[in-house]
């Protein structure tokens, strides 16, 4: 080969390397599942306790539905000491071995620290150190990092002197730096960031190598915050793909304060929306009903669907609201959302939605084939519920 076209092609793919070595990794195809300490513990959390929700995670069947991050999130912290090691409290004697339980169950293990000096709790975090820090959480064997913002909000404002574009840019390095980092330790650790949307994250997420990012403020268990979270993730759908989701945060599912119907909305809102599900209760104690809303296979299947593509309000009629996730094979989910707090009759129009009949219809909650569809489908849908089917064309 002529030397100086040699040089030149491997000029250009130094440059396609370098210049995309900032962009997402492919560690995530589908929306990444596991659970959280967060909902159901928040800082009330130990090396027993998370070595005990794994155990609960295999031997519920929630790791075979899909369930596969451990994900300890804010409280593991401890100090930094003289040489700038960051050490867990002593909740957390040695997270190395508790890594490697994780792991021995088949499972991974996610962490979770952030740019700013300190967490939201104001536990010391990876401002000044992050490469350090990425390196000691690669050898750890950290598989995920959440990466939240907190106090650096603080630097951002005193770095920026309040310019919004100048304070957004400063966040967009300090994201872009710890995924750098982690790229460098060589291990694949997928990147969770957590800055509650600020900067409409979904435009730029990928370009500082997020693999998921979250699109709001924190969920609470309860149907108000919820569904206010998740009916806004409304056009948002062009931004996810497969390797960078957007992320309505952890699911409440089966933490108590929702009713069941309200709970399946939430799954299916979720999958819907191709979320990350990340399961956040009490994964030794779950009733009937919270099994068989996680370990739902037929609506994790929406949400995990190869095609990667988010789904989105196809129509609405006030609170009465109907959407659609395109899935692989030209088969498509339907959820229809009643949002108001009496039963009440809806309707799907197969051509509000693209469609038309004949199709297959099936029920994802009832797990029944609902028969052959033409142009209409009308159907009593419970007070804050979900009726959502999954529509297959007769004759692709
Ligand atoms: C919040 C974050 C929550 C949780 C919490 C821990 O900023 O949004 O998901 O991580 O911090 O303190």
């Amino acid at each position: 080969m002529n030397k100086r076209f040699f040089v030149s092609i491997l000029c250009t793919f130094f440059f396609a390397t370098a210049s995309m070595s900032a962009q997402t990794n492919s560690l995530a195809p589908t929306p990444p599942m596991g659970w959280s300490t967060w909902n159901h513990f928040h800082h009330d959390i130990s090396d027993a306790v998370v070595r005990a929700q794994a155990d609960a995670m295999v031997s519920s069947g929630m790791r075979d539905a899909g369930y596969v991050y451990v994900n300890i999130d804010g409280g593991w912290e401890g100090y930094r000491d003289a040489a700038g090691v960051l050490h867990p409290n002593s909740n957390f004697p040695d997270m190395k071995a508790l890594a490697d339980y994780v792991h021995s169950k088949g499972l991974k293990f996610g962490l979770y620290t952030g740019p700013g000096p300190k967490t939201c709790a104001g536990a010391v975090a990876s401002y000044g150190y992050e490469e350090q820090d990425a390196k000691m959480f690669a050898a750890w064997g950290v598989d995920y990092l959440k990466y939240d913002l907190c106090s650096f909000r603080e630097i951002m404002k005193q770095e920026s002197g309040g310019n919004v574009q100048k304070s957004d840019a400063i966040m967009q390095a300090a994201y872009e730096k710890m995924h750098r980092d982690l790229l460098s330790t060589g291990r694949p650790i997928v990147y969770g960031m957590c800055q509650y949307g600020w900067g409409k994250v979904w435009t730029w997420g990928t370009q500082v190598g997020g693999n998921l990012w979250r699109t709001t403020g924190d969920i609470s268990d309860n149907y108000g915050r919820m569904s206010s979270i998740g009916f806004r993730e409304a056009g948002l759908s062009p931004y996810a793909g497969p390797n960078h989701w957007n992320d309505p945060d952890i699911l409440e599912v089966g933490n108590g304060g929702m009713t069941t119907d309200e709970y399946r909305t939430h799954m299916s809102l979720w999958a819907i929306l191709a979320a990350p599900l990340v399961a956040g209760n009490d994964l030794a104690n779950m009733t009937p009903e919270t099994k068989s809303i996680l370990m739902n296979k037929e609506v994790i299947a929406v949400d995990q669907d190869p095609l990667g593509k988010q789904g989105d309000r196809a129509y609405a009629a006030g609170p009465l609201e109907v959407w659609t996730k395109p899935l692989q094979g030209g088969d498509v989910a339907v959820g229809l959302f009643n949002r108001t707090s009496a039963p009440t009759r809806m309707s799907l129009h197969l051509a509000d939605i693209g469609w038309h009949g004949p199709v297959t219809a099936r029920d994802l909650w009832s797990h029944r084939g609902i028969g052959v569809l033409d142009e209409n489908y009308t159907v009593v849908v419970p007070q804050h519920g979900v009726v959502m089917l999954r529509l297959s064309k007769i004759n692709p």
